[in-house]
C-alpha cells in the first residue's frame, strides 16, 4: 500500500478536492483506495453523503481503540462510496478533543500508521486528507505516509502558509527521522490574473524542485461535481480539471 498524505496549514487551498479527484481517478484504473478523513469537520467524509457521527465507525474509533486495533476493527470502520474500489474512513466532530484528551499519550503520533499497517495488503493506495491546522491528527498523517501533497493556492497569502507547513516538515522529519517525499501543487490556478502568475513563479523561485511543474487549473465542475457525490472524473470526466489531476497522477505514480 502507498500512502499519501495531502495537507496545507492554510484552509481552503484544494486538499479535500485534490484528495477525492486523486482517488477517483485511482479507482477508476482499478486501484483499490482508501481516502482517510481526518478533519473534524468532515468536509471529504460529508462530500460523500457520509455522516459518521451517529456511528462507531470513524477515524476516532481508531484513536480510541489503539491500544487493541486488528485488521477486522480498522476495516469495520470504513464506507463504501458510489464508486467501485474507493472508500473512506470517515471523520467526526469529537476528533477536534484529541489534541486535549490524549495528545500528550505515549505513541500516540503513530496510531494512523498502526491502523494502516493492519489493513497493508486490502489497499493499493490510501490518501489522508488532513485538517488545515497542526495537531495530533496531522502529525499522524505525516508520519504515516510515504509522500506529502502539498495544495497550494496561487496567490500571495497562500505562499505565506506554505512556509510555515514547509517548516512544520523540517521540524517532524527531524523528529521522526525522516525526510518527506514532497511535492507542492499549484491550485486553482486562473492563467488570466496577473496574481496567479507572479505566485506560480514565486513558488519555483522559492521551493524549486519540488513544485510540480503543471497547474490544477480553476474549475467549477469540482463544486457541481462534489453537489451529487461524485468525484470529478466519474462526473465530468471531459474537463480540465480531469485533465490536470491526471497529469498529477502521472507523476506521483513514478
Ligand atoms: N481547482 C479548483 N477550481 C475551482 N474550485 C475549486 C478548485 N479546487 C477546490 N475548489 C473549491 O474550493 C473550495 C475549497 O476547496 P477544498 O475544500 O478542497 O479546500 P481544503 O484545503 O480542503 O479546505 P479546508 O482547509 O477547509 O479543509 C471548495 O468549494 C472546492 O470545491
Ligand atoms: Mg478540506
Amino acid at each position: 500500500m502507498k500512502v499519501w498524505t495531502v495537507a496545507n496549514q492554510k484552509g481552503g487551498v484544494g486538499k479535500t478536492t485534490t484528495t477525492v479527484s486523486l482517488g477517483g481517478l485511482l479507482a477508476q484504473q482499478g486501484k483499490r483506495v482508501l481516502m482517510i478523513d481526518t478533519d473534524p469537520h468532515a468536509s471529504l467524509s460529508y462530500y460523500f453523503g457520509i455522516d459518521a457521527e451517529a456511528s462507531s465507525h470513524s477515524v476516532y474509533d481508531i484513536f480510541i481503540n489503539f491500544n487493541n486495533l486488528t485488521a477486522d476493527k480498522v476495516m469495520d470502520c470504513l464506507s463504501p462510496t458510489k464508486i467501485d474500489n474507493l472508500y473512506v474512513l470517515p471523520a467526526t466532530m469529537a476528533l477536534a478533543t484529541l489534541d486535549r484528551t490524549m495528545g500528550s499519550e505515549q505513541g500516540m503520533g503513530l496510531v494512523l500508521k498502526k491502523a494502516l499497517a493492519k489493513i497493508y495488503d486490502e489497499f493499493d493506495v490510501a490518501i489522508i486528507d488532513c485538517p488545515p491546522v497542526l495537531g495530533v491528527l496531522m502529525v499522524n498523517a505525516l508520519a504515516a505516509c510515504n509522500k506529502v501533497i502539498v495544495p497550494t493556492q496561487t496567490e500571495y497569502l497562500a505562499l505565506k502558509g506554505l512556509d510555515r507547513m514547509i517548516r512544520t516538515m523540517e521540524i517532524m522529519g527531524r523528529s521522526l527521522d525522516k525526510t518527506f517525499d514532497t511535492i507542492i501543487i499549484p491550485t486553482m490556478f486562473d492563467k488570466r490574473t496577473n496574481a496567479a502568475l507572479a505566485s506560480r513563479k514565486r513558488l519555483m523561485s522559492d521551493y524549486g524542485e519540488r513544485v510540480w511543474h503543471g497547474v490544477i487549473p480553476v474549475d467549477t465542475h469540482f463544486r457541481d461535481a462534489s453537489l451529487i457525490q461524485l468525484p470529478i472524473s466519474a462526473a465530468y470526466p471531459k474537463t480540465r480539471g480531469v485533465t490536470a489531476y491526471s497529469k498529477l497522477l502521472k507523476v506521483l505514480e513514478k
